[in-house]
């Protein structure tokens, strides 16, 4: 009995210390300790459990992770009726709103409004009694609604049991159930890669999660709440206005809108719509309007209802981002890199208030998974600034002969072969060097100072080569005249002679350097350094194979396959000659084995924030012989620790393991 007691009162503590740890975490986002000191008071209040299961409650923190299955949601019918809104569409419907509630409540004054943002997810009543939840609800026809309160307990942002004191006896709290953008991104890319066809939008994936009878598959789903409003609240009291209301939910640890705002006239209230509309791309969640409610609650009461829709309050939606058209072609657009877009040309269209007539696919992954064909009719989004993109196609409306759409072949700007590695989502021309599409970023590429470094060469300059079609190369440089240099806008004969002299002086390059200009995909300064150094000669990297190829340190086999593509493309070929018919040269290589490296053996751990980015340091590193691994141990010889630099720094500290700041490194590889 001693025993049992114990246990319960350990149990106790354990679940009242991670509802605070979850409530930090989830609800006012200003967590305390790490994930991993988290799981493992999780693990420990399970194991307790599993051994004495007499000691589970229905609100223990170890139930968010799923009961068992149901056969089907029973019916809850809802002690007060859950209500829609009335919609505005434009400044004079919310005007006359406005109107309506000052002449109902015989107000001279501005009415005092609370507004928040109209969540696009589902409404879900939570039922608290002594603070415990007891059971969650879907709206279902606003009178009667399914029983999902399973499912409901595996949000962590809502709170099993209540904090704090002072909340009614009972006390029903409303709100929307919603998948955040990032959420749902991550979980529609897993379904993906396991040829499942995802969710259409976050407020499907959110509806889809809730109404599962499998309360652990939603347990898996990334869903949030904010709560809104309240429905039966007995045994106690809320505030007297809205407002005060929400505050007070929010202390009994239940998430409201960060966004919600007490204001004051229609103003203010177009002033809100306003920010918020600019706002809407960048939040986190999807919106679809401003719900503006009057705040307070004894002149709510006083306007009531109309059939469904309170009279107190309404939502003023945003405009319309998805229309309805037609493609009538498709088009694929070569990026400045290479990559292959495929676009949607359309019968054009208004989508919020601007004319659409193309609109991307974005790759072919996105055409497969959607299953869009010519002649679709489809479904078109704009979203602020972002490119227009086809959302999904009416199947109901496809002609029976519409046509798949695939890659070309070649690329349509140069004819150069177009390359989709495995694994790789996007699709590219080949002809780097050669292509148009592609010229003036990849002249302005070889100019670079990490690069040929041809002094005075800048990117203005160089569009202006380009646009007059002075060069079509990177080799064309090299046969330009003074003159031709002297007639360029803004070019004094003095710099047009500068500019002579260093190209003169980038005549003579490094084998690394020139290999890096050319702008093979994948191929940075550190490959291209250590390629030069494994193989001594641009005609033995040319020649080399993909087994050799990948016999180079950091040359895996997208980078032998990016470097092999390049070679094969007979326009890139020449224009290789032609920059060594146009003088480019380099001293020979000695080639060094890899054994002979400065820092061969050496293994180094990043860590921290760092001025450039870790990927870039660690190609560096690689490409000088050391390994870079990623967590410390005694093996580790040198940690480089950037600024915020946490537990690796403190496990090396505690290792003895030498650590280097950025500066320190610099110094480190000059002397090598
Ligand atoms: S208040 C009686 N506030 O919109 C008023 N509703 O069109 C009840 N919704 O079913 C609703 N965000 O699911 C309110 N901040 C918000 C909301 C919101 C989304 C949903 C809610 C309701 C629907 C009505």
């Amino acid at each position: 009995m001693m025993l049992s007691a114990e246990y319960r009162a350990t149990a106790e503590s354990l679940r009242k210390e991670i509802e605070y740890h979850n409530r930090r975490y989830y609800t006012l986002d200003d967590p305390e300790i790490t994930d991993a000191a988290y799981d493992q008071l999780l693990r420990e209040l399970q194991a307790l459990e599993a051994q004495y299961p007499e000691l589970l409650t229905t609100d223990s923190p170890t139930q968010r992770v799923g009961a068992e299955p149901l056969d089907a949601f029973s019916e809850v019918v809802h002690p007060v009726p859950m209500l829609s809104l009335d919609n505005a569409f434009d400044q004079q419907e919310f005007a006359d709103f406005d109107r309506r509630v000052r002449e109902r409540l015989e107000l001279t004054d501005e009415v005092h409004y609370i507004a928040e943002p109209k969540l696009d997810g589902l409404a879900i009543s939570l039922l608290y009694e002594d603070g415990l939840l007891v059971r969650g609800a879907t709206r279902g026809d606003g009178k009667v609604g399914e029983d999902v309160t399973q499912n409901i307990r595996t949000i962590p942002t809502i709170p099993l049991h209540l904090t704090g004191s002072g909340y009614p006896k009972r006390l029903e709290v409303r709100g929307e159930i919603f998948m955040p953008k990032a959420g749902f991104n991550r979980l529609n890319e897993r379904a993906r890669q396991q040829g499942e066809k995802g969710f259409a939008n976050p407020r499907n994936a959110a509806a889809g999660s809730l109404r599962q009878l499998n309360p652990k598959i939603a347990a898996a789903r990334p869903l949030a709440i904010y709560c809104y409003g309240f429905g039966l609240v007995e045994g106690g009291q809320l505030g007297k206005s809205h407002y005060e209301s929400m505050q007070l939910l929010a202390q009994w640890g239940l998430r409201i809108s960060p966004e919600l705002k007490q204001l004051s006239g229609i103003s203010a209230c177009h002033d809100y719509y306003q920010q918020l509309a600019k706002r809407r791309d960048g939040l986190d969640y999807d919106i679809d309007g401003v719900v503006y409610k009057v705040d307070d609650l004894q002149q709510q009461q006083h306007l009531g209802f109309v059939s469904r829709a309170p009279r107190w309050a309404i939502a003023w939606k945003f405009p319309a981002q998805e229309e309805t058209t037609r493609i009538v072609g498709i088009d694929f657009q070569v990026g400045r890199t290479g990559a292959l877009t495929p676009v949607a040309r359309l019968e054009p269209v208004q989508v919020a208030g601007v004319m659409v007539s193309n609109a991307t696919l974005h790759n072919m992954d996105e055409i497969q998974r959607k299953d869009i064909r010519f002649d679709d009719t489809v479904i078109v989004r704009r979203a602020g600034d972002v490119i227009p993109e086809v959302v999904r196609s009416v199947l109901s409306k496809r002609p029976a002969d519409a046509k798949k759409i695939s890659m070309p072949a070649l690329c349509p700007e140069c004819q150069s072969e177009v390359i989709r590695l495995e694994g790789e989502a996007v699709a590219r021309c080949s002809g780097g060097l050669f292509c148009p599409a592609q010229r003036k970023e990849a002249i302005k590429h070889f100019a670079s100072r990490k690069a040929m470094d041809i002094e005075g060469l800048g990117n203005k300059l160089v569009d202006q080569l380009v646009d007059k079609s002075l060069i079509h190369t990177p080799a064309d440089l090299f046969n330009l005249s003074l003159d031709q240099f002297a007639g360029l806008e803004r070019m004094a004969e003095k710099s047009a002679q500068n500019l002579l002299d260093a190209l003169e002086k980038s005549r003579l390059t490094t084998l690394p350097r020139f290999l890096f200009s050319l702008g093979i995909r994948e191929v940075g300064e550190a490959t291209a350094r250590s390629l030069a150094l494994h193989f001594g000669s641009i005609e033995a990297i040319r020649e080399a194979d993909q087994e050799r190829l990948q016999t180079v340190s950091d040359v895996g086999p997208i980078v032998a396959e990016h470097i092999i593509a390049f070679f094969r493309q007979p326009h890139n070929l020449e224009v290789v000659k032609a920059l060594q018919n146009a003088g480019v040269h380099w001293p020979a290589i000695e080639q060094a084995a890899a054994d002979q490296l400065p820092l061969t053996d050496k293994s180094f751990v990043l860590t921290g924030t760092l001025s450039r980015p870790r990927s870039v340091i660690k190609e560096q590193l690689q490409s000088l012989g050391a390994k870079v691994a990623g967590s410390v141990s005694k093996k580790t010889d040198y940690l480089v620790a950037g600024a915020d630099a946490g537990s690796k720094l403190a496990k090396a500290e505690k290792l003895g393991v030498e650590v280097l700041d950025e500066e320190k490194l610099e110094r480190l590889l000059a002397t090598l």
